[in-house]
């Protein structure tokens, strides 16, 4: 058995529309924040049957994933890509799950993917003999059965542009503590995979790749002044800019509840009260997240303290490591 695990990530400018869907290319650079403590593990197992199976992972420490048939076909003809990469013939089963719930905006995608690719091409080297390729060539991979997937192996930032995938720093910002408001842990209707094609529909998507452009230029320069202001400032307008393409494309859906709203709505008067807060940003689905500076221990006591906490639940990406093996 082979077994890997691989964190999520969570963009600050998104991966939003695709100029090639084939290879997972996309139409604007991203920059995401990897959420080191919210993994996937895959386990890849031989088998003798006629062809590869999924199954949900079995651990204490994990969600009991449910992927409908759609979701493993997709899954499984990525770990075919691999095994025909190294053309390998034997089938197996596959077993993924996650320490967070899935397909509620959270990236499970970037995280399943990458633990997936990474288990899949040690096994596959290893039955077929070849030299395991470098992490870089592992991404790229990746990438094809998942774009968010190729950024979650760098850290503790990453960005994807059209000359590949990074790793950034930035001062006083590595290490933010990111919290996870649970709003809904029902699936999503709309994928983010039908999301990349829908937004293509919306006369906002003209000029969405100029506007990420700018605003990633813009975020960047904020992220190494340490400017946090202005880094919430860009971070929401990207979010929401997002958003918009979803509620303006042809068949219009939206994420963003009545309850999401109410919390949005509260950290926009929180920061209008403090001049200070956390930075928040949603993915395609309903939940959002929040990251502190390490210094924001008070503020984010006292935003804690008013917040109408009992309506949802929080996942603290740091509290989440003691559990996970
Ligand atoms: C909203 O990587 O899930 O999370 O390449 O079709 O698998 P596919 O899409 P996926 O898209 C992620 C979209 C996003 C924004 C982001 O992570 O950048």
């Amino acid at each position: 058995m082979w077994s890997a695990i691989a964190p999520s990530n969570i963009a600050f400018i998104k991966y939003m529309g695709k100029s090639d869907v084939a290879s997972n290319l996309p139409t604007n650079s991203s920059l995401s924040f990897t959420t080191k403590n919210l993994i996937s593990k895959v386990n890849i197992i031989p088998h003798k049957g006629d062809i590869d199976i999924w199954r949900p992972l079995d651990d204490e420490n994990f969600f009991t994933l449910d992927l409908n048939e759609f979701e493993q076909a997709k899954y499984l003809s990525h770990f075919s890509r691999i095994k025909e990469l190294f053309g390998v013939r034997d089938n197996f089963i596959v077993e993924s799950s996650n320490n967070f719930p899935s397909s509620t905006g959270i990236a499970s995608s970037a995280s399943s993917f990458a633990a997936l690719t990474k288990a899949g091409v040690w096994a596959m080297c290893e039955v077929s003999g070849a030299d395991v390729p470098d992490d870089g060539y592992i991404c790229e991979i990746s990438r094809l059965g998942s774009g968010s997937s190729c950024r979650s192996f760098f850290q503790p930032w990453a960005l994807w542009n059209s000359a590949g995938v990074k790793e950034l720093g930035f001062d006083g910002f590595n290490f933010l503590n990111h919290q996870l408001l649970i709003i809904s842990s029902e699936k999503k209707l709309v994928s983010s995979s039908q999301a990349h094609q829908l937004v293509k529909t919306s006369l906002l998507f003209q000029g969405r790749p100029e506007r990420a452009k700018l605003r990633l230029e813009r975020l960047i320069g904020a992220m190494k002044k340490q400017d946090w202001k202005e880094t919430f400032n860009l971070c929401w307008a990207e979010f929401m800019d997002m958003h918009a393409l979803f509620v303006t494309c042809n068949k219009p859906f939206s994420y963003i509840s009545s309850k999401s709203m109410a919390v949005l709505n509260f950290v926009l008067g929180f920061w209008s009260a403090n001049d200070d807060g956390p930075v928040v940003t949603m993915d395609a689905g309903e939940n959002i997240h929040i990251f502190w500076r390490p210094n924001q221990a008070d503020v984010k006591k006292e935003f804690f303290s008013r917040l109408p906490i009992e309506d949802f639940g929080v996942i603290d990406n740091e509290k989440i490591s003691g559990s996970v093996r």
